[in-house]
């Protein structure tokens, strides 16, 4: 499942974001921090982890994404890889396809992710790039990813990706995994229709026996599957 999740950072976050990763910003780059497959096709900039830069924007991102009731139902986070920040311009300009590890180490916190559910979160304006798509691998073929800034993207940690050349303007990002409560996408999947339908099902015919019932039905599903 892909989803698109709007306006994951308000104007003034996303103005602060784009202000503490401009060129000054400690660039490195991205090969260091791949697997030996990625390494072969990764050729972008990623920001030093260790940076105050760094710190500052996890800690805005993590902020943000507390408050999205989207992310949590679609995600139903257990551990949130710490997010990192990329930028694709000049000669450092596409990452190939690749599988992410499905295990990551966080230098941040020292913790293991497992990457059930991986997430780009577009921070630059997507008229100022030519290129620069996110295309990810499903059974009915590629689907290309390019959204505003701020937006953000959920995606199964379990595809094959890209990023096409940048060949105009730059595209920063940050990306990150999740490990969910519930590791199946199918149970995930599941469980997001069951939620979003309730919602609507309330929204048209108020709270009812049945849609009570239902909600029982949803924490009972997400009791036997979840992982805490
Ligand atoms: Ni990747």
């Amino acid at each position: 499942m892909l989803l698109h999740l709007r306006n994951v950072l308000t104007a003034e976050e996303l103005q602060t974001a784009q202000s503490l990763l401009r060129d000054d910003a400690p660039w490195m780059e991205g090969r260091i921090s791949a697997g030996s497959q990625a390494a072969t096709v990764k050729n972008n900039s990623q920001l030093s982890q260790s940076s105050a830069q760094a710190k500052q924007l996890q800690a805005l991102i993590l902020s943000a994404l507390k408050r999205d009731a989207l992310f949590f139902s679609a995600a139903l986070p257990r551990k949130i890889f710490n997010p990192l920040f990329n930028r694709y311009c000049g000669d450092a300009n596409h990452f190939g396809p690749h599988v992410d590890g499905a295990v990551m180490h966080s230098q941040a916190t020292g913790e293991w992710v497992r990457t059930d559910v991986s997430c780009t979160l577009f921070l630059s304006d997507p008229t100022s790039y030519d290129g620069g798509e996110l295309l990810v691998q499903d059974t009915y073929g590629s689907r290309g990813v390019k959204l505003a800034a701020g937006d953000a993207v959920l995606y199964p940690g379990t595809s094959v990706h890209e990023v096409t050349p940048v060949t105009r303007g730059e595209r920063v990002a940050s990306f990150f995994w999740i490990e969910s409560m519930v590791r199946s996408d199918e149970q995930r999947r599941t469980l997001f229709e069951l939620d979003m339908n309730l919602l609507k099902l309330r929204a048209q015919l108020g709270e009812t026996p049945e849609t009570t019932a239902l909600t029982g039905v949803y924490h009972n599903l997400l009791r036997q599957w979840a992982n805490t």
